[in-house]
């Protein structure tokens, strides 16, 4: 039999017994999704917090379970990094690391520059352009390069578009270094660790708009000068029946460019009460991300935000919504499992000839 025909055999027969395993009864391990989605090339991914991780058996059985990769939610962010000038708090971040490559997991970090979660002594402090230049260089160092060839890859550059679209935002960055703080945060990252991916990371441009045309511009003049950008994060945070049918469009838009995508923090918020058709619903809209990122050479990832709906950001930020993650509050599967399990079950497309 040829290569191809013995190939697509084990292909499918793989596939087939990563679904003989049930979908899980209570969450917990051996959703068969971490088989799948390495079937297909790509990473599933999922956002962590410390505190769970540390102390929640059930929560990293879900993690190490159901997911290939993990975003540190906030620990890696500079507040808690640097909280005050030259004192590193590693603590948060060596239990991802450590939790992430016990399990075989990819990580990808975030995130380095972005206008929140900054500590007082940053946000408050008044630096001229060399010391703000020295200050990133010493953060980014120490942090990037503390986990140098052990994170797959960065969001280098978190919203760096104003939240209505195709301005960039007013940062400290850009305030005191120019629109440049962008090429020159991603030469920074890439000295520290050469192998990383490197990626601006933005919400709102997944259905495409002035926000996504801003970011294009952006990203071909930095591709055009040669500046290490790899790739670009869609944030993906959904309301339920708002998710963009053209999210594959988008995407390609960007892969054209010779960069590689990932949805990097998918959630989507369903308003109270919540029903099981709407649940039902919200299981196709995920299959709907999923299968857009394979439908696409390039985007190499799918990431949840959250760990199950009681570790969900949205209650606190979206009051009103709730519902956002494929596990419920007791780490229970949720019909978006099977959506996600439904687009990663589709036989691999095989790799371009070409
Ligand atoms: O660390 C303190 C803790 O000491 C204190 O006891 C507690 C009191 O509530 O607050 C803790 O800080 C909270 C932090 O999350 C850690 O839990 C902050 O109040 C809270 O504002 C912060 O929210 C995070 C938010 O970013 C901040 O903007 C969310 O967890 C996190 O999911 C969210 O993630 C962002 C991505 O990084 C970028 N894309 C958008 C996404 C949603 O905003």
């Amino acid at each position: 039999m040829a290569l191809a025909v013995l190939a697509g055999c084990a292909t499918v027969s793989v596939v087939a017994a990563a679904l003989a395993v049930a979908l899980p009864e209570d969450g917990g391990p051996e959703s068969g999704t971490p088989v799948l989605a390495a079937v297909h090339g790509v990473d599933l991914g999922v956002a962590v917090a410390v505190e769970p991780l540390r102390g929640d058996d059930e929560y990293r059985d879900v993690v190490t379970g159901n997911y290939t990769s993990v975003t540190a939610e906030n620990t890696m962010k500079w507040e808690y990094v640097q909280p005050e000038r030259g004192r590193f708090d590693w603590s948060g971040p060596d239990t991802v690391m450590d939790f992430a490559e016990r399990g075989g997991l990819d990580v990808r970090g975030h995130t380095l520059l972005w206008h929140n979660q900054l500590p007082a002594w940053l946000e408050q402090g008044s630096f001229g352009p060399q010391e703000l230049r020295q200050v990133m260089r010493e953060h980014v160092g120490e942090l990037v390069g503390r986990y140098e060839g052990r994170v797959t890859a960065w969001d280098v550059i978190n919203e760096p578009f104003t939240d209505e679209g195709a301005e960039l935002r007013e940062n400290l960055w850009y305030g005191v270094l120019g629109e440049d703080y962008i090429a020159e945060a991603l030469w920074v990252a890439h000295e520290a660790d050469p192998e990383a991916r490197l990626y601006i990371n933005e919400f709102g441009i997944e259905g495409g708009g002035a926000k996504a045309d801003a970011l294009y511009a952006l990203a071909e003049d930095l591709v055009d000068r040669g500046v290490p950008l790899h790739g670009i994060g869609f944030q993906s945070h959904f309301v339920h029946g708002q998710v963009p049918e053209d999210l594959a469009s988008t995407m390609r838009r960007f892969t054209d460019l010779g960069l590689e995508v990932a949805v990097t923090e998918l959630d989507v918020r369903v308003p109270e009460p919540v029903t099981d058709a709407e649940l039902q619903a919200q299981a196709g809209e995920y299959r709907h991300v999923v299968e857009s990122c394979l439908d696409v050479p390039g985007c190499v990832g799918v990431t949840v935000w959250g760990v199950g709906d009681g570790h969900s950001w949205i209650p606190e930020w979206f009051p009103g919504y709730t519902a956002a993650t494929p596990f419920d509050e007791e780490y229970r599967p949720k019909p978006a499992l099977e959506g996600i399990v439904e687009a990663l079950s589709r036989r691999p497309t095989p790799p371009s000839s070409g």
